[in-house]
């Protein structure tokens, strides 16, 4: 039974002064228990808005969201919001500290509020300190910390609760590689140890290495669930046959309104089969 994240038919337009943008367009995929996948994809191709969409804190404009069986745009707000603060962990791409709270406040300030004592979170914390480097880094406000130390705060701001399914938006954007690896082993951990299921959204190649598949999104449009072992080969097919470039260009005259929605579905299908064809696999 599928019961960490499931996304159906996910589609969010936002409506600007003069145009619109399909940020995420029919998107459905699953995340079983205790795995850990990534959402790759270029910059602008819809990563936050669908991680904001499977937090429950931005509703789709149609589709559904299960975590972890819960259906969570058709339970009340406020059931909502506790399975929000009790169960998930999101690590915001802008980090989200609170400005007027020290490092130490910010990390502990939702552990304390899910019924942690001080005693239990300086415990806990003595697991991620050593290994992310934040020790001497808890009295100090936001503004005084780098953007790495920042990220590494908010971090462990999320993970500090063992929550049961982690989203985490380009984790390892500002780090050094050493951190980096240290961030994405303690994901990896947290899906062995905990069962917690773990969606990481990036762009960043050394992150497939910590994951079981890449879910591939570009401008919206889901492109292909891949195991992450099979990727590099696919992907280094794919820039050979411009498959990525065509498809880009397709979405951008869908959005440009040149060509409709049903026009854009027949062409998508026919470049993907074509692409299918060349590198020689099943759909
Ligand atoms: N609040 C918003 N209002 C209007 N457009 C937005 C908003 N948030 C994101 N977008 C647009 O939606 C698209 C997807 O953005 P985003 O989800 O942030 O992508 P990614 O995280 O992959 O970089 C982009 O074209 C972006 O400009
Ligand atoms: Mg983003």
């Amino acid at each position: 039974m599928e019961d960490g994240i499931i996304v159906k038919n996910c589609t969010k337009v936002y409506h600007g002064v003069s145009d619109r943008v399909v940020a995420v367009a029919n998107v459905s995929f699953s995340v079983p228990r205790g795995e850990i996948y990534c959402l790759m994809g270029p910059s602008g191709s819809g990563k936050t808005t669908l991680l904001n969409i499977i937090s429950g804190y931005l509703e789709p404009d149609t589709g559904k969201v299960f975590l972890l069986r819960e259906d969570i745009f058709s339970m009340p707000k406020e059931e909502r919001l506790k399975l929000r603060l009790s169960r998930l962990g999101y690590v915001f791409q802008d980090f989200k500290l609170v400005s007027f709270l020290s490092a130490w406040e910010n990390i502990a300030l939702p552990a304390i509020s899910m019924g942690l004592s001080e005693e239990e979170i300086n415990e806990r914390l003595r697991f991620f300190e050593d290994r992310l480097k934040i020790k001497k880094l808890y009295d100090k406000l936001p503004n005084e910390l780098s953007y790495g130390e920042r990220q590494r705060i908010a971090f462990v701001r999320e993970v500090i609760k063992s929550p049961e399914v982690i989203l985490a938006d380009e984790p390892t954007s500002n780090l050094d590689i050493d951190l980096k690896i240290e961030v994405l082993k303690i994901l990896k951990e947290l899906g062995v140890k905990n069962k917690s299921t773990v969606l990481i959204a990036s762009h960043d190649p050394i992150v497939l290495d910590y994951c079981n598949k890449a879910i591939y999104i570009i401008n919206g449009t889901l492109m292909g669930i891949y195991d992450t072992k099979k990727l590099k080969r696919e992907f280094k097919l794919s820039d050979d046959t411009g498959y990525i470039e065509q498809v880009s260009k397709l979405r951008k005259e869908l959005i440009e309104g040149k060509i409709t929605e049903e026009e854009f579905i027949k062409r998508y299908l026919e470049l993907k089969q074509e692409y299918l064809n060349k590198i020689g696999e099943e759909s």
